[in-house]
């Protein structure tokens, strides 16, 4: 362990994790450990350059708090979260797919019944939402539990809104005896992610935008049935081709059709993977 040196201290980190008794963090902690030494001789990291990143770091978590997740914000943003939801979402054919959880789902939303407007007071065009939850081989789901959150016409979400104590634009739903569910809430338009901390810099730093499409987000469970975390986007929304968290699935974009009185309707129908 003396006298280590840049050909020999991959090994020696790897070694020193030898005692560990979980062998899937072992296998985390040595992959992790030759990934970032293996980077880090790719680039030929300069010590400068070290502590610039360990700054970043630091600012990272400096600005997350209860409301703030500057983390997930970073994994969003170098495809991480699509990555991982990507591999451990593999459902058979004619699933809804998943999509990136993101920051902005809060726990205990309301309970409103069918028919409802969740929008609770948020500012936009009314959206008459409505779809049917059904299982792969078309067996509709009674009383799927729909977990729907999305953002007001300026772009930000409830919790963003400094001092706002009731949910917005958020609520929980629960499917009929034919797993049909509809809703009335405002119409989802794009937004940018929150992009006055580190996060936002690096996107700046590397000529990239913060904007998503217009999208609504779902979390539909049911006994049973996988829990599926996903969004529907709008079709013909700005930035679908250039989602700054590369959540977009064609499977997932449907037409938000414009009523003749100015009001939109988007229907979209949820099909659930069996529980293992
Ligand atoms: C969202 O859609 O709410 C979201 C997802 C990833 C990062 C930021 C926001
Ligand atoms: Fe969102």
């Amino acid at each position: 362990m003396r006298n280590l040196n840049q050909d020999n201290i991959t090994q020696a980190v790897i070694a020193s994790f030898a005692n560990t008794t979980d062998p899937r963090l072992k296998q985390i902690m040595t992959s992790l450990v030759q990934h970032l030494h293996a980077f880090a001789r790719e680039v030929k990291l300069t010590e400068e350059e070290w502590f610039q990143g360990i700054e970043f770091l630091t600012r990272t978590g400096h600005i997350t708090n209860d409301k703030r997740q500057e983390f997930i914000l970073l994994s969003d943003t170098l495809g991480l979260s699509t990555l991982t939801v990507a591999m451990n979402n593999d459902k058979p054919a004619g699933c809804t797919e998943a999509t990136v959880f993101g920051p902005f789902h809060v726990k205990g939303a309301p309970h409103y019944e069918l028919g409802a407007d969740i929008a609770n007071g948020a500012k936009g065009t009314l959206c008459r939402v409505r779809g049917q939850v059904r299982g792969i081989n078309g067996e509709p789901v009674p009383g799927a539990q729909l977990d729907v959150w999305q953002s007001d016409e300026d772009g930000l979400y409830d919790v963003q809104h400094e001092g706002l104590e009731q949910a917005q634009a958020r609520g929980i739903l629960t499917a009929d005896s034919e797993g049909r569910y509809h809703f009335r809430s405002i119409v989802a338009v794009p937004y940018a992610i929150p992009h006055d901390g580190p996060v936002g810099a690096m996107l700046e730093a590397t000529g990239r935008h913060p904007w998503r499409p217009a999208h609504l987000h779902f979390m539909v469970t049911a006994p049973g049935y996988e829990t599926l975390i996903t969004h529907v986007f709008r079709d013909h929304s700005d930035y679908l081709d250039s989602d700054a968290v590369f959540g977009v699935r064609q499977s997932l974009v449907c037409d938000w059709v414009q009523q003749p009185d100015g009001s939109y309707q988007m229907e979209y129908d949820f099909v659930l993977n069996p529980a293992k």
